[in-house]
Order: structure tokens, then C-alpha cells, then sequence
């Protein structure tokens, strides 16, 4: 395809790229003058680090393992991006409580209504070496992201945050130093891999839904990246291939833990490393990975 630029492709809000066609300035006000519930549940991520499998486990425990939501509703109406433009056309104040949203905005990038009503947030954490590597593959396939060239290429403007959402490492150090985090659950995309069960379980127990255990197993079993991958309420089969080319690389990619060791060379990894001990070194966090 032709490469098109930053400069045609993405706008700056608030300090960070985003896709001009998905955020138009109408919608980034809308969101600006959201008003939040105290039980809303928001899905807080950095791109690529698992929103879409949130956008189904999340729905399925408040349904209390009915799968009528993911079946008959696409991920983006059962779970809408309060940035992106479909927002503000979806009535999303008339629909009942507990009401489900994605974000990727930073902690500093939220409206005035989420610091006073603080709804619940499970923010979603990843490697970010796996991030990389996967936001390397979804650049190549959709159209509204600039081609993302070589390894090197890219990961110069990802550790510098000239990548969509802005850099991982400010959004990451953003929201796990959040005032509040009584209604704040961090979870890892590698525990979720490890156990998902188990992350389940946590899940519910911070939604405040007691689920048998028999439900929590149907849903982690509906949730395996290989059945979610056929749900093509979840799959983006339903978008044209004008803006997700799914031939060059599927949504639904590879789901797994440690795919950077696929991508980069040992030289690429290191220099990732350095950084990331350079960007994080006041960080106490403890993340999975380390
Ligand atoms: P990969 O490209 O590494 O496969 P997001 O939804 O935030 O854009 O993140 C997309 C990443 O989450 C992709 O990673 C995708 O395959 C992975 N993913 C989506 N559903 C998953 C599932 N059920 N299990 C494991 N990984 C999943």
C-alpha cells in the first residue's frame, strides 16, 4: 500500500498520535464531557495488550457466563472505545448499569468526571517486547497506521512513543502510580495466559460477581484464544479488509507469551533492554516479566 506519513495519518491530542480518521476532534470532546457511573467497569489499556480479550471475558461475567453478548454483538458495540468516534452515536447514556468501556488514554489523558467518580478500571498490563512485537504485525495490516518498515525502523519510534497512543512506558507509568487504586485492578496479560481460570476468578471477585465454578470454567473455555478466535463477533472479520488487511496478519495473531524472541535479533532485544531499565529505573512496580 502507500506509505502515507504521521503527519497524514494520525493528529496529536493531548501530547500523543492518534488516528485521525477514529478520533475525530468531535468525538475526543464527547468523551472530554463524559459522565462516568460509579459502577461502571473500564477496560484502561496501551494498545495491543489484550483489550480485545478483555472486551470478552469482561461482558461474559457480567452476563454470568451467557454467551448471548459475544455472539450477537461485535466487540467494539459491547465494549465501545470512549475515544473513538462510534462513542458518542451509541446512546451509551441510556444503556443500564454496570456499564463496560475500553480506553488506551493515559492516566492523565482521562476527563474530569473519572477522577470524581472513580469507576472501576482494570488496567491490563504486557510485556512490552510482546507488545512491540505485535504492534509490529498490526501496523502492517491496518490501513489507518503507518506502515511500520523495518524492525529497527519501528522500534526507534515505538521506545520514543512516535507510535499510536504515545509510549508504553509513560502510559504504564501513568496508571500504576494512579491516586485511588482502591478501584483500580492491575492485571497481567501473562497471568491470564498462565491461569486463566484463576484470572477469572479475580475478575469477578473486583466486578463484585460471585460465579460458580462451573461458569468460570465455561467462560475461560470460551475465552482460549483458539475458540475466541472463531467468535467472528471478536475476530474483526466483520471489518473490510480496506482497514484490516487480515491477510497479511491476523487480528487474532498468535495469543502467546514470548513472541519477540521470533522477531528480534539478540542485538535488537538488548537494545530494547537498555532503554527499558533507562525509562523504568525509579519504577518499584512489580511487573510479571521482570
Ligand atoms: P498477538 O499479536 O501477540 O497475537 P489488543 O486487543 O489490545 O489489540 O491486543 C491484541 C493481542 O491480544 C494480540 O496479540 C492478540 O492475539 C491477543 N489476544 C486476543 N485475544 C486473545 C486470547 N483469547 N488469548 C490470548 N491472546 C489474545
Amino acid at each position: 500500500r502507500k506509505t502515507m506519513t504521521e503527519a497524514e495519518l494520525y493528529s496529536v491530542y493531548k501530547g500523543v498520535y492518534v488516528p485521525k480518521g477514529l478520533h475525530p476532534p468531535e468525538c475526543l470532546k464527547y468523551y472530554e464531557e463524559f459522565n462516568f457511573r460509579q459502577d461502571d467497569i473500564l477496560i484502561a489499556t496501551y494498545p495491543k495488550s489484550g483489550t480485545t480479550w478483555m472486551q470478552e471475558i469482561v461482558p461474559l461475567i457480567q452476563s454470568e457466563g451467557d454467551l448471548t453478548p459475544v455472539q450477537t454483538i461485535p466487540n467494539w458495540d459491547r465494549v465501545p472505545w470512549l475515544e473513538e468516534h462510534r462513542a458518542s452515536i451509541l446512546n451509551l447514556e441510556e444503556r443500564p448499569s454496570p456499564r463496560i468501556f475500553a480506553t488506551h488514554f493515559h492516566y492523565n489523558m482521562m476527563p474530569e468526571s473519572f477522577f470524581k467518580v472513580k469507576p472501576k478500571v482494570l488496567y491490563v498490563l504486557r510485556n512490552p517486547k510482546d507488545i512491540f512485537t505485535s504492534s509490529f504485525h498490526y501496523y502492517g495490516m491496518a490501513s489507518f497506521l503507518v506502515n511500520p518498515g523495518a524492525v529497527d525502523e519501528f522500534m526507534e519510534k515505538f521506545l520514543n512513543g512516535k507510535v499510536m497512543f504515545g509510549s508504553w512506558f509513560d502510559h504504564v507509568k501513568g496508571w500504576i502510580h494512579a491516586k485511588d487504586q482502591e478501584h483500580i485492578l492491575y492485571i497481567f496479560y501473562e497471568e491470564m495466559i498462565m491461569d486463566l481460570k484463576e484470572s477469572v476468578r479475580k475478575l469477578s471477585c473486583f466486578m463484585g460477581k460471585s460465579l460458580s465454578e462451573e461458569v468460570i470454567e465455561k467462560i475461560s473455555d470460551h475465552c482460549v484464544f483458539k475458540n475466541m478466535k472463531q467468535n467472528k463477533m471478536s475476530n474483526y472479520s466483520l471489518v473490510p479488509t480496506e482497514f484490516f488487511d487480515q491477510k497479511k496478519s491476523e487480528f487474532l495473531r498468535k495469543g502467546i507469551v514470548g513472541d519477540w524472541r521470533n522477531t528480534l535479533t539478540t542485538a535488537q532485544s538488548d537494545n530494547f533492554d537498555t532503554v527499558y531499565k533507562e525509562k523504568m529505573k525509579d519504577v518499584k512496580f512489580k511487573f510479571f516479566w521482570d
